[in-house]
C-alpha cells in the first residue's frame, strides 16, 4: 500500500495503472476510519483493479464553531485498517495542496443544497461538493463509493456528477449499524454514556414510521409526529429536523408515494447524529 501526499505523484501513479487498463475504484474519507467506511473499501476492493482511498478533514464543509479542530484524527490506526483492508493508495493531501492560497471556485448545487441538513449547516455542502469535485478531478476514478448514511450528500454529489458531467459511476452503499440499530459515525464517539444508551431511538423511530406506511398511514405529518413523540419519550434527544422527501429529489412529499427518503437529525447535547432510511410504497 502506497501512502501518497502529493497530487502530482498520484495522479502520475494512477496514469500508469490506467495504461495498462485498470480500473480505479475511489472512496473518499476524512479518515478515522470505521465499519462504515471499512464496507466502502471492501465493496470497492471487489469490483476494481486499483482502490484508491482519500483521508483528508476538508475544512469548507465545517461552519463556525463547528468540530473541525476536535474532528477524530488517527492516521496511525486509519494506516493498520487501509493495510488489512489491502488497499492500493491512501491519498493524504495536505490543507494547502487542496486548497492553495488563492482559491476562488466553489461548486455550489441548487436547491438540494440548501434543505434539511444544509438549512442548520449553511454552506456545509458548498464545502462538501467543492471537495469531491476536486478530488474526482485528481483521482479520475471509474467508480466512486458513498454510504447511504450521508443521504444528502449522496443526493448533492450525484446530482453534481450529473450536472458537471465528471465521467464517474456513483455507488451508494447501505448504512452500516451498530447491533442496537445505531447508524455508525465517527462522531458516535462525542456521545456520553447516558446519550449513547438513548441514541438507538433515531433508527427505532425509522423502523416504527416504515412499519405505519406499510400499516398504509400515508401522511408525512403523522409519519414525522409519530417519529418526534417516539424520540422525545424515549430519549433527551432535540430534533433538528425530521422529514418525508422525495428520494432522488429531496423534496418535500405530503403524502408518502414512490421512493420516500424518511431523514432526521437530532441532538444529543452538542453531538448532532443523522439517519434516514427509504421507503418505497407500492
Ligand atoms: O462523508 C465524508 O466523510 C465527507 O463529507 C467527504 C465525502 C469525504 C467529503 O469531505
Amino acid at each position: 500500500m502506497q501512502i501518497l501526499k502529493s497530487i502530482s505523484a498520484l495522479r502520475s501513479t494512477l496514469a500508469a495503472a490506467r495504461k495498462k487498463n485498470k480500473t480505479i475504484g475511489f472512496v473518499p474519507t476524512m479518515g478515522a476510519f470505521h465499519e462504515g467506511h471499512l464496507s466502502l473499501m471492501r465493496a470497492c476492493r471487489k469490483q476494481n483493479d486499483i482502490v484508491v482511498v482519500s483521508i483528508f478533514v476538508n475544512p469548507t464543509q465545517f461552519g463556525a464553531g463547528e468540530d473541525f479542530t476536535s474532528y477524530p484524527r488517527d492516521k496511525k490506526n486509519d494506516c493498520l485498517l487501509a493495510k488489512k483492508e489491502n488497499l492500493d493508495i491512501i491519498f493524504y493531501p495536505s490543507e494547502k495542496s487542496i486548497y492553495p492560497d488563492r482559491t476562488l471556485t466553489y461548486i455550489d448545487v441548487d436547491k438540494i443544497a440548501g434543505t434539511l441538513c444544509g438549512a442548520s449547516r449553511p454552506g456545509h455542502f458548498r464545502g462538501v461538493a467543492t471537495v469531491v469535485g476536486k478530488l474526482l478531478n485528481i483521482v479520475a476514478p471509474d467508480t466512486l463509493y458513498l454510504g447511504q448514511k450521508d443521504a444528502q450528500q449522496c443526493a448533492v454529489i450525484q446530482q453534481m456528477v450529473r450536472d458537471l458531467n465528471f465521467p464517474v459511476k456513483v455507488k451508494i452503499l447501505p448504512t452500516k449499524r451498530e447491533p442496537d440499530g445505531l447508524a455508525i459515525s465517527s462522531r458516535n464517539k462525542y456521545l456520553s454514556a447516558q446519550q449513547r444508551r438513548e441514541a438507538p431511538v433515531l433508527y427505532q423511530s425509522l423502523c416504527l414510521a416504515k412499519k405505519a406506511i406499510r400499516n398504509r398511514q400515508k401522511s408525512s405529518t403523522k409519519i414525522n409526529l409519530l417519529i418526534q413523540k417516539t424520540i422525545s419519550k424515549k430519549s433527551s434527544g432535540k430534533v433538528d429536523y425530521i422529514a418525508c422527501v422525495d428520494a432522488n429529489t429531496l423534496q418535500p412529499l405530503k403524502t408518502i408515494k414512490g421512493k420516500t427518503l424518511i431523514t432526521l437529525a437530532v441532538r444529543f447535547g452538542r453531538t448532532r447524529l443523522i439517519d434516514n432510511i427509504i421507503v418505497t410504497d407500492v
